[in-house]
Order: C-alpha cells, then sequence, then structure tokens
C-alpha cells in the first residue's frame, strides 16, 4: 500500500506539494470516490486512480539494466565524479534511483539501478543467494587448487570468510580469463579472493545477476527497463 499522493506525484512528475494543490483544485477519484486528502493509502495493482476522469497510468517501480563503463562510480550521485545514476536517460530519471550492488569504479558491466529498496535488499542479502557472476582477466595463472579453494570458502587476507564460491576457466594461457560467481558482495570481493591466491584481477566485468545475462546490445553507458519475467530470473522466485 502506498500514499495517494505519492503515486499521484510520481506517475504525473510534479511535487508533493503540487498534488496537494491539484487535489484541492481538479478532480481525483479512487475507485469511483472523490478524494481530496493524499494521505489515503493506495494498493497500486488494484485501485484505480482518475484525474478529471481520466484514468492515471502508474508504474509502481522501475528496474534499469546498465552496462556500465569504467571510470563511473556505482552511487546515486556525487559531487565530483559522474555516477551510473547520472547515466540514466531522461525518459527513466525519478526519484530515489540506486544502483543495487555496487561495482568498483573500474569494473564494468551489468548493474541494476532502482528505486525498489526491498528489491534491493533481496538481492544483495547473502541469504537470498542470489549469484553474481563476472569474468575477470587475472596477472598470473592460477595455480592448482585454486578451483577447490574457491569451492570450500576463500578466507581473505584479513580474515575474512567467503560463502563457497565456483571458478572455472574460460581462457587458458599467461593472463587467463576465468568466471566466478559468488552469492555475496564485500567491498572489492572478487579482487580480493585472488589477492588472498597470490593473484591479481587486471580486469573485471560483471555479465549476469541470478539467471539474467547483460543484454549484449547495450553498448557502454545504455541501460534498459528489465521486464517482469527478467525480473524473476534475478530472483529466481
Ligand atoms: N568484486 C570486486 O572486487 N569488484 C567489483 O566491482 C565487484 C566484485
Amino acid at each position: 500500500m502506498e500514499r495517494l499522493d505519492k503515486i499521484l506525484s510520481s506517475a504525473l512528475k510534479i511535487s508533493r506539494g503540487d498534488v496537494k494543490k491539484l487535489m484541492k483544485k481538479q478532480s481525483v477519484t479512487v475507485n469511483g470516490t472523490l478524494v481530496k486528502s493524499g494521505e489515503m493509502k493506495i494498493d497500486p495493482d488494484t485501485d484505480e486512480i482518475r484525474l478529471n476522469g481520466s484514468p492515471v497510468v502508474y508504474q509502481k517501480n522501475i528496474y534499469l539494466m546498465m552496462n556500465k563503463p569504467e571510470g563511473v562510480i556505482s552511487a546515486s550521485n556525487d559531487r565530483s565524479q559522474e555516477t551510473v545514476v547520472d547515466l540514466v536517460p531522461e525518459e527513466f530519471r525519478r526519484d530515489g534511483l540506486f544502483p543495487a550492488g555496487r561495482l568498483d569504479a573500474d569494473t564494468t558491466g551489468f548493474v541494476l539501478i532502482t528505486d525498489d529498496g526491498d528489491f534491493a535488499h533481496r538481492i544483495l542479502s547473502p541469504k537470498n543467494h542470489v549469484e553474481k557472476t563476472y569474468h575477470a582477466r587475472l596477472a598470473q595463472r592460477l595455480s592448482d587448487g585454486d578451483i577447490e579453494r574457491f569451492l570450500s570458502g576463500i578466507e581473505l587476507k584479513d580474515g575474512t570468510l567467503c560463502l563457497e564460491a565456483r571458478l572455472r576457466v574460460i581462457e587458458d594461457g599467461e593472463t587467463p580469463l576465468v568466471e566466478v560467481v559468488i552469492h555475496e558482495g564485500k567491498y572489492h570481493q572478487v579482487k580480493r579472493m585472488f589477492a588472498a591466491l597470490g593473484n591479481r584481477v587486471v580486469q573485471l566485468r560483471r555479465i549476469k545477476i541470478g539467471g539474467l545475462s547483460l543484454d549484449g546490445t547495450l553498448a557502454e553507458g545504455e541501460c534498459r527497463e528489465i521486464t517482469r519475467e527478467e525480473i524473476r530470473l534475478i530472483t529466481g522466485e
């Protein structure tokens, strides 16, 4: 349930103060009943809101998939640096957008941007085991036992224990390309996991969240809305 003024403010892209003025002067109905106060609680999925007789189209939350470029920080706003939210085009802009999960400035790939705090919590909490898949270019060859150490849970240099993770070689060689699947998001986690093995990540890209892969048609810095079906691929529900 959400307050009517919040819904109107978001749907009509006006401030809550302007919603108050509008409700005084114009006709807002909920399921056919004239309503004068924005405090009323609404179920956006079932209640029908009309403004001067026309239905108010309201999308509760927005979910965007962005292909994050290098050098952009995963934050909502920052005084000195460009953020992923700064890159969101006008058509998708709304209050309260934030990245659900941070990538380092030099990491590229899949960032989910939303205004839905509950959803973000669900995909970020290690309890829910939503997998995050990365491709990492390493400075050195893997050593024997690295894959097993990932599986049994790496201990970072500061003693922090990581949950079980999967490591797979995509391209072998002096500087191998590997795929890493983790289901938590500790600070600099992938880089610190390889540091704990005496290796170093030289390039990192997130390619998948849960069962949803980054759309290969998105150029760096571009984003698109994700569908309900795709949201289910992320949460596995
Ligand atoms: N792990 C890292 O080290 N960096 C990221 O940006 C994401 C995961």
